[in-house]
């Protein structure tokens, strides 16, 4: 296991910066970068030549559930495949969701899903805590996570009435708290309510399959939901974060916020750049593969989605990675498409679909490539500048990304434990060759080389939210 290593003559790609250097690391730290470095005495047992390589510091994924009971089964990812995954794709770090069950305590939350992570991880990762009530005790709580437990975010839902859906009322009182103890409230903004009562009709009247599952919950019942999120933040007088944003509708709302000069942050994610309302039209129940919430939208929200992310009223671009099997998963919907488990793959492929969608096509830059998958996130999310960017101090969690190399998404050649993928037989050209994860290298040519039980629980700080981003 070396303990220092030399990226040389890469690409060095950041949120703000683009040269040629060398890149020294020790033991998991980036401790110099400059030009010749070998010549200035930086001697390492390994060295590797990224030369016509970018450089970038290790994606980050700040949205994923693996290992999650949801739909009456587990995302079929547990924290030894879904991370594996992650690296072969260039994610270093990813921040998934613990949920505090009614009744019980978000100790009781986060010990749970410590136990599933532990020792199996290969890369760093992080939680967020789902509530889903708030008594006063549940106050407190959220105190103790922010304070003593490095769990500086919280995931509350306006949606899934019966599981996970929590009143204004209980928002509010989220929000409030965060004002004081530091903490950042993530939105599932989608209005639940409505929802339910459009899925009860359908049903009512036989309609079963996949699609209705996306013609239940139109694009402005995210709309209403991000609207109203805000607007409690804004009562509140604190920031908050939209998870998975899918529409125009839901952006609108965002950008009216930002230009008022609120704090409204807001990710979206590659199926709603990539993906569309047409792929629930794919014949039989092949349109279940897409079943997730928010559903794909109509194509032309996807021009939307891009302008917002060049533009900054979409910061982070996150997975949302919540796979389940074809076989035996989705297929419980077989005959009752709000039966069908809610979530797809994605942790694989997030970087080399935005980098081929995003920088080849012209929509973004690279730089703002790095910013929506790396630097934002840990920004956002109390990670920086320990990770997120390529600088002296950083860990080194470093993808050498190869921009001319192809790969063609599919099944058989990615690495997620799932029987299906939304992009199979699409070809991208841009690839991480090498993933390198706390000075350890842990792919290379295109072959796990890392140890499971090597990724460690990192406590988050607060977010720079509040400061603006
Ligand atoms: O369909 C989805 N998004 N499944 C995961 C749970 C959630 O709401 O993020
Ligand atoms: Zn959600
Ligand atoms: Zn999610």
């Amino acid at each position: 296991m070396p303990m220092s290593l030399l990226i040389r003559n890469g690409r060095v790609i950041t949120a703000s910066d683009d040269y040629v250097a060398d890149v020294y690391c020790e033991n998991g730290t980036i401790t110099a970068i400059g030009r010749d470095l070998p010549s200035h005495r930086f001697q390492a047992e390994r060295t590797i030549d990224a030369s016509g390589q970018y450089v970038m510091p290790g994606g980050i994924d700040v949205h994923t559930h693996l290992d999650m009971p949801f739909g009456g089964t587990m995302s079929s990812d547990d924290f030894e495949t879904g991370t594996i995954a992650a690296a072969f794709g260039g994610t270093t770090s990813l921040v998934d969701f613990a949920i505090q069950y009614r009744g019980e305590t978000m100790r009781h939350a986060l010990d749970r899903w410590m136990a599933k992570a532990s020792g199996k991880a290969v890369i760093d990762y992080a939680f967020h805590m789902i509530v889903t009530e708030l008594p006063d005790a549940g106050l407190t709580d959220m105190d103790t996570m922010v304070r003593n437990e490095g769990i500086t975010s919280f995931k509350l839902f306006m949606a899934y009435p019966g599981v996970f859906m929590v009143d204004d009322a209980t928002i509010f009182r989220a929000l409030r708290r965060t004002g004081e103890n530091g903490g950042l409230v993530c939105m599932h903004a989608e209005n639940g309510g409505v929802i339910d009562v459009l899925v009860q009709e359908a049903l009512r009247l036989g309609h079963t399959a996949p699609k209705y599952h996306a013609l239940t919950r139109p694009s402005r019942a995210e709309g209403e939901a991000t609207g109203r999120a805000i607007a409690l933040a804004e009562m509140a007088g604190v920031p908050i974060y939209i998870v998975h944003l899918s529409s125009a509708d839901a952006l609108e709302k965002v950008r009216q916020a930002r230009d008022m000069g609120l704090p409204a942050y807001a990710e979206t994610c590659p199926q709603y750049l990539f993906l569309s309302y047409d792929n629930y039209e794919e014949p039989g129940f092949a349109g279940a593969k897409y079943v997730m919430s928010p559903p794909l939208r109509e194509k032309w929200h996807q021009d939307v989605l891009w302008k917002g992310l060049a533009k900054n009223d979409l910061q982070v671009i996150s997975t949302d990675h919540c796979p389940f099997c074809m076989n035996e998963q989705k297929e419980l919907g077989k005959d009752d498409f709000s039966r069908i488990p809610n979530g797809a793959p994605g942790i694989e492929t997030r970087l080399t679909l935005v980098h081929d969608g995003g920088v080849r096509q012209g929509r973004i830059s690279l730089n703002r490539f790095v910013e929506l998958c790396s630097t934002t996130p840990a920004r956002m999310f109390g990670l920086f500048p320990r990770k997120g960017t390529i600088a002296v101090g950083s860990d080194a969690d470093i993808v050498i990304f190869d921009p001319q190399a192809e790969q063609v998404l599919g099944v058989k050649t990615l690495h997620m434990r799932v029987d299906y993928n939304p992009y199979e037989g699409r070809r991208v050209k841009g690839t991480p060759s090498t993933v390198i994860s706390n000075g350890e290298v842990i792919v290379e040519n295109g072959v796990f080389v890392g140890r499971k039980g090597a990724g460690r629980f990192v406590k988050r700080g607060p977010s720079l939210a509040p400061a603006g981003l």
